[in-house]
């Protein structure tokens, strides 16, 4: 079955975009299926970075369609910007590169506002979203009144199905103090994005089946990643759309039968951006250095990354959710030159022992990591492109996180550039 979907294994910014892209070049079509632009996938070829937030990560390779599926909130106007930017710098030149299915909903300015005031209204307690109106967007669409592709290419439906959504958004704006745009504002804003993306607008599940009928090879990008899922995730600080590799069939309109495997990115280590429990997170000069080294910096906001010790419950909770065949493990340059290095295998939360990722917020703040201490190696893996290439420390590294896991590491990271990669197994024939 030549279709792979790609899901993040910790909270998010393992490295998608740079697998994606490196898998892309033998892909025919690369498509998303969640989220939105709170995403921020970056990809390095030839010292060259390129940052997407909506686009698949594909879209680098003239030859592979990329595709967003009906479950990814779009909106258009970071997508006319991204498809301007892309096409400045000489990519997506033929529209028919990119697909947008018509049923997936739009995010409207009144959606970022409220993001972005209910958080500062929280303070202390705000999530820490990426304040793109990700999910009062969702809220909409699961609440019947929000606003799709094809909705916005109408201007009579159009008007309508705002005025819906104004009258329930608007007032609740103003207790927040803020003040929305009229209806007649966002038409005329939102006509423009939608002559500019008709182009590209269709129904996408269909082209993907198109595909699959076809034995084209389709990667399915995932955004975020399991410990952000809406369900499975630290609730409530995880993101408003399910990340798990089954939302596939719901986010991209595909069968279950049609799909298989499933490579999940993970990080040597872990970091986290915005608010919420983090059993591993260093708080001193070892988490410094992570950051430093490993530029943990976020691509959407700019925020300082949390970092902290690889953690082999939450990917091995990962690896079950998503049915993981193998993992991606990211960034392993990064942990050169560290004297020791810790696991996490399990916790400890009131003197009981979790080897799962306890669904209270309280215990999973409180819970203190069991860790196993690994030696650590100083030579640079930047070069290796082998697994031989590697110290017999970090291969010990891979393998005991194999093992924690449950699932092989069939693709090692040592770079952010696209050739900077170790790959063990081809992950279209896991
Ligand atoms: P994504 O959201 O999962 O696609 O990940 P992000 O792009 O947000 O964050 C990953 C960051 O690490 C990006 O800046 C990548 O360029 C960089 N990166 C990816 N893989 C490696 C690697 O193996 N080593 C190093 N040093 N950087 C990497
Ligand atoms: P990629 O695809 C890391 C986090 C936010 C916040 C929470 C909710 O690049 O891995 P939202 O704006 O979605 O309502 O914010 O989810 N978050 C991410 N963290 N990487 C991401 O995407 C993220 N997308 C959302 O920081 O904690
Ligand atoms: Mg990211």
């Amino acid at each position: 079955m030549p279709t792979l979907i790609i899901v993040g294994a910790q909270w998010g910014d393992e490295g998608k975009g740079k697998v994606v892209d490196h898998f892309a070049a033998h892909a025919d079509m690369v498509a998303r299926y969640q989220g939105g632009n709170n995403a921020g996938h970056t990809l390095v070829v030839g010292g060259e970075k390129t940052v997407v937030h909506l686009i698949p990560a594909g879209v680098l390779h003239a030859g592979t369609t990329c595709v967003l599926g009906n479950g990814v909130v779009i909106d258009p106007k970071v997508l006319c910007g991204e498809i301007e930017g892309l096409q400045a710098k000489g990519y997506l030149s033929d529209p028919a590169q990119l697909r947008i299915d018509e049923r997936a909903h739009v995010i409207l300015p009144v959606h970022r506002m409220l993001d972005v005031a209910r958080e500062a209204a929280l303070g202390e307690r705000a999530i820490g979203t990426t304040g793109r109106g990700i999910g009062p967007c969702y809220e909409d669409k699961a609440a019947r009144r929000g606003v799709r592709i094809v909705d916005m290419l109408d201007p009579r439906y159009f008007a309508d199905a705002l005025d819906k959504i104004l009258s329930e958004r608007g007032p609740l704006l103003k207790l927040y103090g803020e003040e929305p745009p009229s209806a007649q504002e966002i038409l005329d804003e939102y006509a423009v994005y939608a002559e500019r993306l008709r182009p590209y607008v269709t129904d996408a599940t269909q082209v993907v089946a198109d595909e699959i009928a076809a034995g084209k090879r389709i990667l399915f990008e995932g955004a975020q990643a399991a410990m952000l899922d809406l369900d499975h995730g630290t609730y409530p600080f995880v993101t408003s759309s399910n990340t798990v590799a089954g939302v596939v069939g719901s986010g991209a309109g595909v069968a279950p039968k049609h799909v298989g495997r499933v490579l999940g990115i993970a990080k040597s280590y872990t970091t986290r951006v915005g608010a919420g429990p983090f059993p591993t997170e260093l708080e001193d000069e070892v988490g410094a250095k992570l950051r430093e080294v490993g530029g943990e910096f976020g691509a959407t906001t700019g925020r300082p990354r949390r970092c902290g010790w690889f953690d082999a419950v939450v990917v091995r909770q990962a690896a079950r959710l998503s049915g993981l065949s193998g993992i991606a493990l990211t960034k392993l340059d990064v942990l050169s030159g560290l004297p020791t290095l810790k696991i996490a295998t399990a916790y400890e939360c009131d003197g009981e022992r979790y080897d799962r990722v306890p669904a209270s917020v309280p215990a999973l703040t409180q819970a203190q990591p069991i860790y196993e201490e690994l030696e650590g190696w100083t030579e640079d893996l930047s070069g290796a492109r082998r697994f031989e290439d590697l110290p017999e420390a970090a291969r010990k590294y891979i393998s005991r996180i194999e093992q924690l896991t449950g699932a092989p590491v069939t693709l090692i990271s040592v770079g952010a550039e696209r050739e900077e990669t170790i790959l063990l197994r081809d992950p279209f024939l896991l």
